[in-house]
């Protein structure tokens, strides 16, 4: 059995050996943001455990489960420079902490339309969770044909010295949905691809987007009256 150890980065050894090239401002920043990683992943964590507990008791309890699948993810640091960037915010600390809420990330996948809303009211319904933001691109679809529930919702951590309340992002989406948002992001984010290329292929997934949503919405009919 291999007991695997992280590499994770250590505070007090950032700011012992980056103190020599570095003024005492940046490093701060630099610890700040790996205590604030780790916090968000441990949020991660906590939001993980809740969806593998409402999959377990789908399974056990019900004729139906509304979970497909979970992904978890941490944004890359290159990710989170970009975004407050973007922003045209100052690339420090608290330009991320006060403005960047996705820098931990779950996705869960849905079977049906129906159930993305069961998963969102199951997590609403706990009683440590509170909503900060929702944007719901299934009943409002973005422009490109995007289709999600995006949550911003924070969940208590306990640490050594107390308990830190933390955002992370949830997207609840179809197996659909989610198919059609893994092509759509290829082309939208490699960008060697000719103009007219994507241009073109951006039309048909308008399009594809709306099919899905149909086939879906049929699927889910069959489903109910089955
Ligand atoms: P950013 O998070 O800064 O991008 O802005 P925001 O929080 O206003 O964006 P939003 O919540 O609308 O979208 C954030 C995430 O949703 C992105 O990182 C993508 O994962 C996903 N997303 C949003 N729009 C699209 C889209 O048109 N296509 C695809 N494939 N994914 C999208
Ligand atoms: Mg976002």
């Amino acid at each position: 059995m291999i007991l695997e150890r992280q590499n994770m980065l250590n505070i007090n050894q950032i700011e012992k050996e980056l103190g020599e090239y570095s003024d005492d401002d940046e490093i701060h920043d630099i610890s700040k943001l790996v205590s604030y990683y780790q916090l968000c992943h441990s949020a991660v964590s906590e939001f993980g455990t809740k969806l593998e507990n409402l999959d377990a008791d789908y399974q056990v309890r019900h004729d139906h489960n509304p979970i497909h699948h979970i992904e978890v993810r941490m944004k890359d640091v290159g990710s989170l420079v970009e975004k407050v960037n973007r922003k045209g915010l100052p690339i420090r600390f608290e330009s991320i902490k006060d403005n960047i809420y996705d820098v931990g990330g779950i996705r869960v996948i849905t079977n049906y339309i129906d159930d993305i809303y069961t998963v969102q009211d199951n997590l609403l319904a706990q009683d440590d969770v509170t909503l900060l933001k929702q944007k719901d691109y299934v009943r409002n679809p973005k422009e490109s044909g995007y289709r999600s529930l995006h949550l911003v919702a924070t969940v208590p951590v306990f640490q050594s010295d107390g308990v830190q309340v933390t955002p992370i992002e949830i997207q609840i989406r179809t197996v659909g949905m989610d198919m059609w948002a893994s092509l759509e992001h290829k082309l939208r984010y490699k960008t060697d691809k000719p103009e007219e290329k994507v241009a073109k292929y951006s039309e048909s997934l308008q399009d594809y987007a709306d099919e899905i949503n149909k086939i879906e919405n049929n699927m889910q009919e069959i489903f109910h009256n089955l």
